[in-house]
């Protein structure tokens, strides 16, 4: 039997203490393939531990790996209201076919009623200040409700997606939510991702077959042509620099 990674008291607040646990922890998956990795993890943090989902093709990976070896790790989404159709119908075709549940985390009704009331329903694009008002409403207030209690956030990054991504790491302690962060499959390429989901037949966006590496709201994103960077599709208008919603600090 797999031996536990560490247990509650070995949470501390000291960052220092915080980014060691994240290297042993590292220190522990290393060479373990995801699901041996997921199932490791949701052996070590029971009822604590968590999968994000957008439904993008990483996602639906890191999902199928879940539900299919029954590992005990809750999976949620964020729904803020301007997904995309072709999401929706993939996030259907997902409890469908798995027959598990995906928790829905929605923004706080009070806060998006302010927001459109005095600056419309497209206020994103007036400034950044402004879509970031948007990302905080509809995205980070939920994702608090839905790390809050959790000791461990899984989710879809990959190494490849962009320049920032590049210097992450596959573990590590996430010092603004408190918790231990791993990327099952931070190191795949998007060949890799496409070939797990063609031999296992998992059921995707069909958005990423016409342009849309990345997805996210549908005001917010557009389809990318060949060689342009994963991520140049979302907030399109803005400056590169300035591409954060705030779900991930870098
Ligand atoms: S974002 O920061 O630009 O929005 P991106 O779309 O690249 O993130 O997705 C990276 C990971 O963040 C996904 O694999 C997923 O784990 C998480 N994520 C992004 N958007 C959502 C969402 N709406 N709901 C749940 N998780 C999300
Ligand atoms: Fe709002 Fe766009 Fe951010 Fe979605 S991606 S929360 S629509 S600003």
């Amino acid at each position: 039997m797999e031996k536990q990674i560490l247990n509650s008291k070995d949470f501390s607040e000291n960052i220092f203490e915080m980014n060691e646990l994240a290297e042993n922890i590292k220190h522990r998956l290393f060479g373990l393939d995801p699901v041996s990795a997921l199932a490791l993890l949701g052996k070590s943090f029971p009822g604590k531990i968590v999968f994000s989902t957008s439904f993008g093709w990483e996602d639906q990976v890191i999902t199928h790996m879940i539900f299919s070896n029954n590992i005990p790790i809750k999976i949620f989404t964020l729904e803020t209201g301007r997904l995309f159709p072709e999401t929706y119908y993939t996030w259907n075709r997902t409890m469908e076919i798995y027959g598990q549940p995906i928790h829905a985390y929605y923004p706080q009704h009070q806060l998006v009623e302010a927001m459109v009331n005095k600056k419309g329903p497209n206020s994103f694009y007036n400034s950044v200040e402004d879509r970031k008002e948007c990302c905080a409403i509809r995205k980070v207030e939920p994702l608090r409700r839905a790390l809050n209690g959790n000791d461990c956030w899984i989710t879809g990054i990959r190494a490849e997606q962009s320049v920032n991504r590049h210097f992450m790491d596959d573990v590590e302690w996430d010092d603004h939510n408190k918790l231990i962060k791993f990327h099952p499959v931070f190191n795949w390429t998007l060949d890799e991702i496409k070939e797990y989901i063609k031999k296992n037949n998992i059921p995707y966006n069909v958005l990423h077959d016409k342009g849309f590496p990345s997805i996210g709201c549908a005001p917010c994103t557009r389809a990318v042509t060949p060689g342009e960077d994963f991520r140049s599709g979302r907030w399109w208008w803005e400056d590169q620099s300035k591409k954060e919603c705030g779900l991930h600090t870098v």
